[in-house]
């Protein structure tokens, strides 16, 4: 089998290390490993398979050696910086930020959705907002079958989703501490503010998962969404309204469903089962439950959508890219 030399650039973060981990468990066929990240972790080591590997200062040179695919987890202005860097020298990025997203020459890609988009790349390629990702992979089935006119999400999203910083928060604001990365204390509260606001009153997180649900569906599905900052530490929730052009039958909903790779279907209200952010830490799948007509229009469902916002959220859809490159 053919083997890749592969980068991790943030390899030091809460998705790099799990790039590490995602890697290792799918057995991704490496034959060498970089890891890069800021002048402040060079010369760190960090374990892959058993093997002290030692994480380079990324520059500008650092993707003049051989390397196939170059997974960023760095933040929105090192991806801007250097994934051009890198393309250029032949290097495929998949890049987690924002900052290529809505590119029109960058493809966004959720594999269970739209894995054809990926051959569509110029060196970059981009990995969805982790709320986004969840939240459309039980909706291509169900656009194809009953069309989707208009989605309202609202998310309850855990502090994981800011890193080290907002884990941080969390877990100082239950000792009383006051709030260093939110702008208000998360413990025991619920904040509906993530990332900047826009002027349209959206934040920028709601406008992303607007535009990139349009992007990887269907650019004339209507979308909107509230996104919620709770005192959770792993895993996303999101509710998911949705309403359809035709008719359904909630049965075959479910089962059209449970059709969808990736995708588990908890939904035994009887027995209290539901899926929950407790369930879905450390898993590669997307949970739906709750699933049930909306009563208030003519075609319309209600979903429960939970999903491990580092792993598919980030470094596992991530690596299912990067599989598909390899496949091909
Ligand atoms: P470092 O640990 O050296 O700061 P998190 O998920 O916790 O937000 O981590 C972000 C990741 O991005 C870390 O690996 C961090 O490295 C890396 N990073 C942040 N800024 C830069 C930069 N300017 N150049 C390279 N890596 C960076």
């Amino acid at each position: 089998m053919k083997k890749y030399n592969i980068a991790i650039v943030g390899a030091t973060g809460l998705v790099g290390q799990t790039f590490l981990q995602v890697l290792e468990e799918r057995d991704f066929p490496i034959k060498n490993l970089y890891l890069m990240a800021s002048s402040r972790s060079a010369g760190k080591i960090l374990n892959y398979r058993g093997q002290d590997l030692v994480v380079e200062e990324l520059n500008e040179n650092s993707f003049d050696k051989n390397i196939d695919i170059a997974l960023f987890s760095a933040g929105g202005d090192t991806s801007k910086k250097f994934s051009p860097i890198a393309a250029s020298k032949g290097v495929i990025v998949i890049d987690n930020s924002s900052a290529f997203r809505m590119d029109d020459e960058v493809p966004l890609i959720v594999p269970e959705v739209n894995p054809e988009a990926v051959w569509n790349h110029k060196g970059i390629i981009a990995n969805p907002n982790c709320s986004t990702i969840q939240s459309v992979v039980p909706l291509k089935v169900l656009d194809e079958k009953y069309k989707i006119k208009r989605i309202v999400y609202s998310t309850y999203q855990a502090v994981s989703g800011s890193g080290l910083a907002g884990i941080k928060d969390l877990e100082n604001g239950l000792k009383g501490l006051p709030a260093e990365n939110y702008p208000h204390q998360i413990a025991g509260n619920c904040l509906p503010h993530i990332d900047v606001f826009l002027d349209n009153g959206n934040t920028k997180e709601e406008q992303k998962m607007i535009d990139e649900t349009k992007k990887i569906l269907r650019k004339d599905v209507r979308v909107t969404a509230t996104c919620v900052r709770v005192p959770v530490l792993h895993s996303h929730s999101v509710s998911v309204n949705i309403e359809f052009e035709k008719e359904f039958d909630i049965k075959q909903v479910r089962e059209d469903m449970a059709s969808v790779k990736g995708l588990i279907i908890q939904d035994d209200v009887k027995n209290n089962i539901y899926p929950m952010a407790i369930n879905s830490k450390g898993k590669d799948e997307v949970f739906v439950g709750r699933i049930r007509r909306d009563e208030s229009v003519e075609s319309g469902i209600n979903l429960w959508v939970v999903a491990d916002n580092i792993r598919k959220g980030a470094a596992t859809n991530t690596i299912q890219i990067a599989e598909l490159l390899i496949e091909k």
